[in-house]
């Protein structure tokens, strides 16, 4: 799909949407079109009583003789302070979706000047632009026999705006984003026979093409540096375990790294002996969707030229049951020295992040660490599918985040961390166990990653319920959502830029 921006006019071919405010108030366009059409989009309003111009609401029209138009669909836009970033960005998400079930193949946007919005012209026709890209996002390497039928059909969108030039400057940061938000998509769909660590650690070696300096590890340099943890988990796959990290440093004359991203890469969790039912098994293909993220947010950064040293970690193992693999009861002495009575082995994501946080600290010496994770099915009771989970040690940076969440829409909501909770993975034979027992499964959780992060102001994520979508949403299609890009970009451009 190709995206570009022309100066508004009613363009000669295809489907033009154009906005109305609440109450029917047609904004410039609009007013301009209706002329033309001889007042013909007012009376099609008319005849529509129930289209009142609310947010989300649309009214599609042929259009009339004069006009070598397809259609035109009027956008409903609610009262102009609605219209934020990412009501823009749905409006796009939205519009390629309904044409692209038509045949139809190009879909032109008229972002016109609203008064009451706080995103600038230019910017919110970057943004419509952003959302066509996020919304139209497929995964289609595996489809050999579609009709083309049932293929979507729109291939251009044309954003017409009055600022041309300023839009397109705007979009090359906005599509960075969001360009690398369907890239960590595609990591997350891919099935685990594809996907494997070494996969994956191919995926985030490319993005040196970018900038980013990256760095490979394999087995060997993982023994060498004592992650006993994260061997543990490996050990009973084929399938050899790396660690990657991605160095972008955007702000070169400053030698200190400002964060460090750590992310969760099992790229297919069975649970190991402690293995998991067979019913939705298939799942857990996505388990790596925390280094995802991560490779998507380091893309977006570096795409886009972030002024900010940032660093991302990523580990990269397969959870599976073979003869070599850990048992229940294993104790496993990770980098950091403290030693681990392994329980069950399906708490593996743990496991990995706790060598993995303790490696950024230690080598990095980051300002700040946020690690994602599809940690906790137990996050999903508490959330459900729409917020993260959040879980920090510094109020401060866990507010960044909540923010950052409000104004990407990738929302997170802050669980507590304490004592109690702490005491609650004591082991009776080693430093620790890597399950907390009954209750507060997910705070458990948290609480042992805590462990291997010293004093570094740090946020865990949780993303087991966000990482996946079961239902489409204008910018979010069905699938890998790739959550944690928008949010970390964010995170990045409020606070450490
Ligand atoms: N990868 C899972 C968590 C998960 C569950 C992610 C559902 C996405 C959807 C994690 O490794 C896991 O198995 N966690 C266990 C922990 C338990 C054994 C303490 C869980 O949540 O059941
Ligand atoms: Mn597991
Ligand atoms: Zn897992």
């Amino acid at each position: 799909m190709k995206t570009t921006f022309a100066k508004i006019a009613v363009p000669k071919e295809g489907t033009l949407v154009l906005t109305a405010l609440r109450g029917s108030k047609f904004t410039d366009t609009t007013k301009a079109v209706d002329r033309r059409m001889s007042g013909a989009l007012r009376r099609a309003v008319k005849a529509a009583p129930r289209f009142t111009g609310e947010k989300g609401q649309f009214l599609e029209i042929v259009a009339p003789a004069g006009l070598r138009l397809g259609r035109i669909i009027l956008a409903g836009i609610g009262k102009g302070s609605d219209f934020d970033r990412l009501a823009l960005e749905a409006l796009g998400g939205a519009m390629v979706k309904r044409v692209s079930a038509t045949g139809e193949s190009k879909v032109s946007i008229a972002v016109d000047a609203v008064s009451g919005v706080n995103v600038s012209v230019a910017e919110s026709a970057a943004r419509v632009a952003a959302g066509a890209i996020l919304g139209s996002y497929r995964f289609g390497r595996y489809r050999t026999k579609e009709k083309p039928e049932r293929k979507p059909s729109v291939t251009s969108v044309v954003i017409l705006t009055d600022r041309v030039t300023e839009a397109r400057k705007a979009f090359k940061s906005i599509a960075a984003v969001a360009d690398s938000v369907n890239y960590a998509r595609d990591l997350v769909v891919e099935p685990g026979n594809v996907m494997t660590p070494k996969a994956l650690a191919g995926r985030a070696r490319s993005l040196a093409k970018l900038g980013v300096k990256v760095d490979v590890l394999g087995k060997a340099r993982l023994e060498k540096l004592g992650m006993g943890a994260l061997l543990g988990v490996a050990q009973g796959s084929d399938q050899e375990p790396y660690v990657v990290t991605m160095q972008w440093n955007g702000k070169p004359r400053s030698k200190k790294t400002d964060l460090a991203l750590v992310g969760k890469g099992v790229t297919f969790d069975s649970g190991g002996l402690s293995i998991k039912p067979a019913s939705g098994m298939e799942e857990m293909k996505y388990d790596m969707a925390g280094s995802a993220a991560v490779i998507g947010a380091m893309r977006a950064l570096a795409g886009r030229k972030a002024k900010a040293n940032v660093v991302g970690v990523i580990g990269l193992v397969e959870n599976m049951p073979s003869a070599g693999a850990q048992r229940p009861g294993d104790v496993v002495t990770s980098m950091s020295g403290q030693t681990i009575e392994v329980l069950n082995t399906d708490a593996e994501g743990r496991l990995v992040l706790a060598d993995c946080l303790w490696y950024a600290k230690e080598k990095f010496k980051p300002g700040a660490m946020i690690n994602l994770a599809t940690l906790t099915g137990a996050v999903i009771v508490s959330l459900g599918y729409h917020h993260a989970g959040i879980f920090s040690n510094n109020d401060d940076l866990a507010w960044q985040l909540t923010s950052a969440g409000r104004e990407s829409g990738e929302v997170v909501w802050r669980l507590p961390l304490g004592p109690d909770y702490d005491r609650q993975i004591d082991s009776d034979i080693a430093d620790m166990k890597n399950i907390g027992g009954k209750g507060a499964g997910s705070i458990t959780a948290a609480q042992f990653l805590k462990r291997f992060v010293g004093d570094v102001p740090w946020v865990h994520i949780d993303i087991a319920g966000t990482a996946w979508a079961y239902k489409d949403k204008p910018t979010n299609p069905r699938g890998a959502t790739g959550f944690g890009v928008r949010l970390l970009n964010r995170l990045v451009a409020a606070n450490f830029e």
